[in-house]
This record gives structure tokens, sequence and C-alpha cells, in this order.
């Protein structure tokens, strides 16, 4: 089942600041909107886009045409209710139902998705195959040192974060894990597996970057906070 569509699950997550708010309120948007081609004039594909935050972005700054998909069901309503667009056509589809026709999209996006795969390196390769020679791929993936221990948790000493624990770092594969109050099933892939991953299926890195808290989040946010719970990734179709 997907767990977006668990109604207890769903709840929490709407109320997570990003889902009131959109982009604006996700700590990674800083760094993120700066990897962001000029969609004017593209063709995007946002897989998993959920409630349409990142395919509004593109239509709103002249994409040709979106195409969000989302396996779950409750997510594209919400796409649909609070992202509407001409220019955008939402689908529930999994990413592992999807056909991604050849040579079609200039732009494929997909923004914290890609930890719920087991498999990236078959997405990298459906990826490449529907990217136009030259087309970018820009993700948002969970940090590995944030997937490694199941946990996904300080370890605290009277109470007060201690350590983050990064154990079982070299044993990639399924993780299951606590997020908003639920159980739910990630994958943890190493840095290797994410980033030479892309070399091995004919992209070049464009950049790399690990999420920062933004500059006016520091000064609330204690220090301990600090550290990268994403990995931004763009590259490009050889
Ligand atoms: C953390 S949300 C991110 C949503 C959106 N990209 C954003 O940044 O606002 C993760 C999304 O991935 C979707 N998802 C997870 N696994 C998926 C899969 N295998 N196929 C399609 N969608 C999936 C979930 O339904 C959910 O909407």
């Amino acid at each position: 089942m997907q767990i977006y569509d668990d109604l207890v699950f769903f709840a929490a997550y709407s109320k997570m600041d990003r889902s009131k708010y959109g982009l604006s309120a996700a700590g990674e948007w800083h760094q993120l909107e700066k990897l962001f081609p000029n969609v004017n004039g593209l063709a995007v594909l946002d897989l998993g886009c959920g409630y349409g935050w990142h395919s509004k972005y593109c239509a709103k700054n002249g994409a040709a045409s979106v195409i969000g998909i989302d396996g779950s069901r409750t997510m594209i309503a919400e796409a649909e209710r609070r992202n509407p667009d001409p220019r955008i056509t939402y689908k529930v589809c999994a990413l592992e139902d999807y056909d991604y026709p050849a040579e079609s999209y200039d732009l494929v996006l997909s923004n914290l998705v890609l930890h719920y795969l087991d498999d990236l390196k078959w997405v990298y390769l459906k990826v490449h195959s529907c990217l136009k020679p030259g087309g970018v791929l820009l993700f948002n993936i969970e940090h590995p040192t944030f997937t490694a221990s199941p946990e996904q948790d300080w370890v605290y000493q009277d109470g007060k974060p201690d350590h983050w624990p990064v154990d079982r770092y070299f044993y990639p594969g399924e993780r299951e894990t606590h997020f908003l109050g639920c159980p739910v099933k990630k994958y943890h892939h190493t840095l290797t597996q994410i980033l030479g991953g892309m070399l091995d299926c004919g992209f070049v890195l464009e950049a790399v970057e690990e999420a920062m808290p933004a500059e006016e989040m520091i000064p609330v946010m204690p220090d301990e906070m600090r550290r990268p719970m994403m990995l931004l990734v763009k590259g490009r179709k050889k």
C-alpha cells in the first residue's frame, strides 16, 4: 500500500510547513531553485510530484508542458486542487509503471522520492532514455548519512541529542523506519550508488550539494540540527 494514501500518515504530512506553505517553507528550496535550468519552453516530467509544487513552479516559469506523476491518489488529488495549471497533467502512476517515452523531456525532476525506490540504476536508465539529448535530471534524495540507520534519529544522552548514528552504511537496501509517527519503508543508497550510478548510466554530473538550512532558519535552529538530511544532484544526458 502507498503510505501517502494512509489517512493517519497523510493527516500528519498535511500539517508539515512544506505542505501548508509550499516551496518557500521547504528547507532545501533556496539551494534547489538555483540548480533549475531556465524552464521556459521546456517539456518537464516531475517524478513523485506530490502536491505539485515543483510542477507548478515550472508551469509558472514558462515550461511548455509538465507531466506530474505520483503513486498516491491522495497526493494527486491534492495537486489537482492546490496547483492546477492548463500546462500541467497530473497522473496517478508509480515510477515503476510509467512508460518513459523515448527522448520526450528536457527536464526530469524528482524531489524527495528516490529513497522510496530500491533500484536507482533502473530509474536512471529510464530517465536517461526519456530525456532529449542534453536534457537534465535534477533530484533531491535523502542523504545517505540520514538513510543508513533505520531509526533516522539521534542517539540521546540524558534526554539530549548526543550523536547521529551512521550504521550499516555499506549495506544498501530496505530500511523500515518511522516518519511522521508511522512505519515507513525507505531504501538506503550509498554515495557511490547515487553519484557513481549516474555516471554509469550516461549522465555528466553538473552539481552535487548537501542541503543546509536557509540563513534565516539558522538563528532558530539548534546546532545539533545542522546536519545534511538531503543530497541535491543535477546531471545532464551526454
Ligand atoms: C516526500 S513526498 C515529495 C512530494 C513532492 N515531490 C514534493 O517535494 O513536494 C514523496 C512522494 O513520493 C511519492 N512516491 C513514493 N514512492 C513512489 C513511487 N514508487 N512511485 C510514484 N510515487 C511515489 C509519494 O506518493 C509522495 O507523494
